[in-house]
Order: C-alpha cells, then structure tokens, then sequence
C-alpha cells in the first residue's frame, strides 16, 4: 500500500484527504492520504524524514512552502515561482512540483476558458505568485494588481509579460480584461470583495481562489455582470488532481474526487 499525505502546520480541516482518497478508491488503488502537522521550522526535515519512512508522496502547505525547496530537486516551474506543494518521491531524488499553478489553469480550462488576452491577478502573496506564472506560461498578459502596489511590482518584475500595479488601477486594467483571478484572502468567511462590482464585464471570466464561501460576494457580482465564473474549489480540485496525476501516472477521476471534496465543503 502507498502512504501519501500533506504536510502544514495547521492542516486539522484539510480537504485533501478525502478528494484523493476518493481517487483512489475510484480506480482501485491500494493508497492511503493522511495529514502531519510538523513544526512551523522543520518542513524541510520533515521532507527528509517522509522519504525515510518510505511514503509515496506529499503535499505541502502553508507555512511549508518555500522551506521545503532545499529538501528536493525543484521542477523548473517550482523553481521559478519558489515555493513547492506537491513532491514526488518515486525517483533517486525527492521531485517538487508546484500544482498551484496547473490548478488555476486547469480549473479555468474545466470551464471552457480561452486562456489568451490579458489576465488580471488580485493579489501578490504565494497564490498571486503560482496564478501569474501559471497564467504567463499558457502565453498570456498578467496584469497583477495589490494592496501593496510595490508587491505587484516586484512580483512582475519575475514573471513574463507582466505589470504590477496597485488596486486603484482595477477598473481601467479590467476594461479590457479577459480573464480575473483573486489571489487575495478578501471575501473568506465574509461578505467582501475586493474589485469594485462596475468594473466587472460579460466578456470576463472570474476565478476566485477563496473557497470558504463558495460562492463569495466577487462571484455573485461577476454572475450579475454576465461573467463566466469558476469558483475556488475547482483550483483545490484541480491542483490536487494535477499532484494525484503526477502520483500514480494515471488521469485522475476528477468527477469522484470533485464530489468528494465538495460534500466536504
Ligand atoms: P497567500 O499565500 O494565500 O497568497 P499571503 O501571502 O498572505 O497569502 O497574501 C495575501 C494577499 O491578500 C496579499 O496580496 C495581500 O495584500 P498585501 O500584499 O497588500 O498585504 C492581500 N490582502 C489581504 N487582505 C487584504 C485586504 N483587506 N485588501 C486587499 N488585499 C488584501
């Protein structure tokens, strides 16, 4: 049997368990997915001590995510973005991938979202870093835009074809827009959002990384505006789906796994 998990710190209501175990069970595979919360500094010796005890592969979250590079051999997308959340171990070396960003592609890709134009990413923390690299690489324009504009700035200054901006410029950057992704924890567990409802149009479509409301105030306002929207657990399901894939080398059962962690939610 393979043991595969997730580290963070805390990890307590991860949904991760029951999404890959319902992969499994869906194609027949004798696996487990359980969680280990490490402390905050040793994410890096947990990865070392996972590969010891022979477990098949991990994910990692947050505070886990940067550490955790000099514990493996970084895909060159890793690389880029800094920060790992799912390694491999099934090779001579510990492999870290970074599925956050094959997640938010995925998930817009699900929904029949032509990934070309300009994007708009709200948010430069860890989400807003995976999205606009994720994004860049499908050959599109990232137009990032932060609280702290400086943030934006910086971070653009790392990913192709990009500009950083502060949020001030949303509604002139939207205009002609094709695709909104929100990489900013505004609107989690309140009724918030963080781009201005006028400035949402029908030719958008909206990805909101925020899951916990599902469907937040920045969806009903992008709904309202004719906009295609893709709520956050598709980018969970699909950054989970890429790592389950990149785990056993089979296409993942994204239905079961979406029914699963949806029942969760
Ligand atoms: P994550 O790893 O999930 O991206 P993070 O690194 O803490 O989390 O980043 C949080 C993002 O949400 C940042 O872009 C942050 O903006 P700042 O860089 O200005 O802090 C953004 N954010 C958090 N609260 C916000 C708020 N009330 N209004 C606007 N942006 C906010």
């Amino acid at each position: 049997m393979n043991v595969y998990g997730l580290i963070g710190n805390p990890v307590g209501h991860s949904l991760s368990p029951p999404m890959h175990e319902a992969g499994y069970e869906a194609l027949g595979i004798d696996a487990k997915y359980v969680t280990f919360e490490p402390p905050a500094d040793e994410g890096a010796a947990a990865v070392e001590a996972a590969e010891k005890l022979g477990v098949a592969g991990l994910n990692v979250t947050i505070p886990f995510k940067q550490d955790v590079l000099a514990a493996v051999d970084p895909d060159p997308l890793a690389q880029r973005i800094g920060a790992v959340n799912t390694v491999d171990f099934s090779g001579e070396t510990p492999r870290g991938y970074n599925t956050d960003a094959v997640g938010a592609v995925r998930a817009l890709d699900h929904h029949g979202v032509e990934l070309s134009g300009t994007t708009v990413v709200v948010g430069a923390g860890g989400a807003g870093r995976a999205v606009a690299f994720g994004l860049a690489d499908e050959g599109m324009a990232v137009r990032i835009a932060n609280r702290t504009e400086s943030k934006a700035v910086d971070l653009a200054a790392d990913v192709p074809e990009a500009s950083g901006h502060g949020l001030d410029e949303l509604a002139e950057l939207l205009a002609d827009a094709d695709v909104l992704v929100n990489c900013t924890s505004v609107g989690m567990d309140e009724d918030a959002t963080p781009v201005p409802a006028e400035a949402l149009h029908g030719d958008l479509a909206v990805l909101d990384a925020v899951y916990s409301p599902i469907e937040t105030r920045l969806l009903r306002d992008a709904a309202a505006a004719g906009a295609t929207t893709v709520d956050g657990a598709w980018m969970l399901l699909y950054q989970g789906v890429e790592a389950f894939e990149r785990w056993t080398g089979e296409d993942a059962p994204v239905d079961s796994m979406n029914a699963a962690l949806r029942a969760g939610l």
